[in-house]
């Protein structure tokens, strides 16, 4: 008999118990997750929609993860919109929904032990967000193990954490495969985030400099490094409003500055304050003759060591 799993409504899983009985109705192979913290938007639905074309089974799990908030961050006015969530989930056809409390995930309370993002995690969104990659790789890691996921599915737009759960599932050799998504977008260019909610009419506006800016360099692309930052740089200047914190292309391994002589694969990032919120955006460029902007990197992008430099032999080190 062939199990057809045509369900109008997904399964529910709040308790380990519940996940591990749903899990099982599954079966092994061909599950993918979709890992949310909930207020699901178009973006959300992008991953969804890209895991439920490539696996048989998929899992979302909606959890707002208190180990990845700093003392000082927006946990507690983090918006929560579990029906529509739901919603969202039954229209995209999910085989399944973890929705755990944070006592599900961590009984004994705050792990002592956690995944160290390693020095990755220190720079740009975790140079702003101390310890922010420990608690976002300690979460993804355990809701790895706990969905026994085979596919698991993440955002272009969170580059920084993309690449981190990637070297985590090299690195500490978890058996799944990570696949990127690329950003989704409002029609004037604003990437979609759960916390463009918190932006007013006016913040909004404000905050189309960030999608601009990254346009603006991908398309300096053919010209070399400093011709992407110059010209996302004279986007941002131009809108006083956005309290820029960073503006940088770096390598997608390293996550270092690319050098003047570099052509191939970079990230093109930025993060800014726009009201009371913080804002992040990126775009994949290829720098160099007919580069531009791309929409993920590709399979060989970030794994490798980082830029080779022009001769192959003039590093700090070569004779
Ligand atoms: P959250 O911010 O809810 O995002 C869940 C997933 O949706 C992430 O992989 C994120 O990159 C992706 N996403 C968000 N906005 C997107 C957009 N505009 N286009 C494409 N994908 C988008 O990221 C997290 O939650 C958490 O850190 C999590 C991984 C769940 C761990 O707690």
């Amino acid at each position: 008999m062939t199990e057809t799993f045509d369900r109008t409504e997904p399964l529910v899983a709040r308790t380990r118990s519940e996940l591990t009985a749903a899990r099982a109705e599954l079966g092994d192979g061909g599950v993918a997750v979709v890992m949310t913290m909930g207020a699901l938007h178009e973006g959300h639905s992008a991953l969804i929609r890209r895991a439920r074309a490539d696996a048989r089974h998929v899992i979302v799990t909606i959890f707002l993860n208190p180990l990845q908030f700093g003392p000082r961050e927006d946990l507690s006015r983090y918006p929560r919109t579990v029906d529509s969530d739901m919603a969202i989930c039954r229209r995209e056809g999910v085989d399944l929904v973890f929705l755990p409390t944070p006592d599900v995930i961590y009984p004994e309370g705050d792990p002592g032990v956690r995944v160290s993002a390693g020095p990755l995690g220190n720079v740009l969104e975790g140079q702003a967000r101390p310890g922010h990659f420990d608690g976002v790789l300690t979460v993804v890691g355990k809701l790895l193990h706990l969905t026994g996921a085979d596919l698991a599915y993440y955002g272009q737009k969170d580059a920084q954490q993309l690449i981190l759960i990637r070297r985590m599932a090299r690195d500490l050799d978890f058996p799944v495969d990570v696949v990127a998504v690329p950003t989704v977008r409002e029609a004037d260019g604003l990437a979609l985030s759960s916390r463009n909610m918190y932006l007013t009419a006016s913040d909004r506006e404000t905050a189309l400099c960030l999608s601009r800016a990254l346009a603006a360099g991908a398309a300096a692309a053919t010209e070399g490094p400093s011709a992407v930052r110059r010209a996302a740089r004279a986007v941002l200047v131009g809108e006083p409003l956005a309290l820029i914190d960073y503006l940088v292309l770096v390598h997608p391994s390293t996550l270092e500055d690319v050098p003047e002589w570099y052509r191939g694969e970079a990230l093109l990032a930025v993060a800014g304050r726009v009201g009371t919120t913080r804002l992040i955006d990126n775009v994949p460029v290829n720098v160099g003759p007919g580069g531009g902007a791309l929409e993920i990197f590709s399979d060989a992008a970030g794994r490798d060591d980082g830029p080779s430099s022009p001769t192959g032999s003039t590093g700090p080190l070569a004779l």
